[in-house]
């Protein structure tokens, strides 16, 4: 579903990815930690093409990521991201954040794309906020509704970049519980987090990333009960120490 290979990029004379070699299959889950700075965030944004890399091929679905604006786009249709900090338009409601993409790119009847964000707003349990506007709901109800959003362009592969991190630890739960749902259904997924609970019980590989590479990646049980690198076990104590 996802291949990247031998993915380099650089900002400025900053070498941010390093020889990144990963191959996802269909309905896989990856998740995806490391210190801050290690180069989560950019390799994901790579394969939507939000950030450009300079060296190295990335293949979605089949389809290889090139300079070709069709290309993007088409890569783009199967690819539904999810950010730390919901991006959803303050000035429309809840349902209308929903409703853009679908009405604007994929010209879909308005009446179709309201029935069809419905559902997926009902699937991540807010649908009686759908005529609000974002700033009347929580952290937690907005980033289920940025997921919603997401969804409703019927996406092949879900990124999520630190989904919880900016959420009161009461609504952390309700985000992981729509992820691990989504999970459950077989959708094919990359999550950048350190809730190593969702790591364990979700996550069928686990990647440890330091200064631009994949540094180790393992099953979960293996990952947290005997990782191999000293960089790592190093990370593991520290997040899981306090
Ligand atoms: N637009 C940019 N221009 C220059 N440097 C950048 C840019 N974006 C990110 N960087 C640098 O690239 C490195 C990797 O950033 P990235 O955001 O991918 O890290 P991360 O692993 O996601 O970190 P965090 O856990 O803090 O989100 C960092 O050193 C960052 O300062
Ligand atoms: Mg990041």
């Amino acid at each position: 579903m996802i291949e990247l290979k031998g993915l380099n990029k650089w900002y400025g004379d900053f070498h941010v990815l390093r020889d990144i070699n990963l191959s996802v299959r269909k309905g896989e889950r990856i998740v995806i930690c490391g210190p801050s700075g290690s180069g989560k965030s950019t390799m994901i944004r790579c394969i939507n093409h939000l950030e450009e890399h300079q060296e190295g091929d990335i293949v979605v679905n089949g389809m290889p990521l090139t300079q070709d604006i069709k290309q993007i786009e088409a890569i783009r249709r199967n690819v539904g991201m999810v950010f730390q900090h919901f991006n959803l338009f303050p000035h429309l409601t809840v349902l209308e954040n929903c409703c853009l993409a679908p009405i604007w790119v994929q010209k879909r009847p308005r009446k179709e794309a309201e029935a069809e964000a419905m559902q997926y707003l009902e699937r991540v349990r807010i649908a009686d906020q759908a005529h609000k506007f974002p700033g009347q709901l929580s952290g937690g109800q907005q980033q289920r509704v940025a997921i919603a959003r997401s969804l409703c362009l019927s996406p092949e592969v879900m990124l999520f970049d630190e989904p919880t991190s900016a959420l009161d630890p009461e609504m952390i739960k309700e985000v992981l519980d729509v992820m691990v749902e989504l999970a459950n259904e077989g959708m094919t997924m990359l999550c950048v987090t350190h809730e190593m609970g969702f790591a364990k019980t979700v996550a069928d590989r686990v990647i440890f990333m330091d200064q631009g590479q994949i540094i180790e990646e393992n099953a979960p049980e293996p990952f947290f009960n005997n990782p191999q690198s000293e960089r790592t076990q190093l990370f593991l104590s520290q997040i899981l120490g306090h």
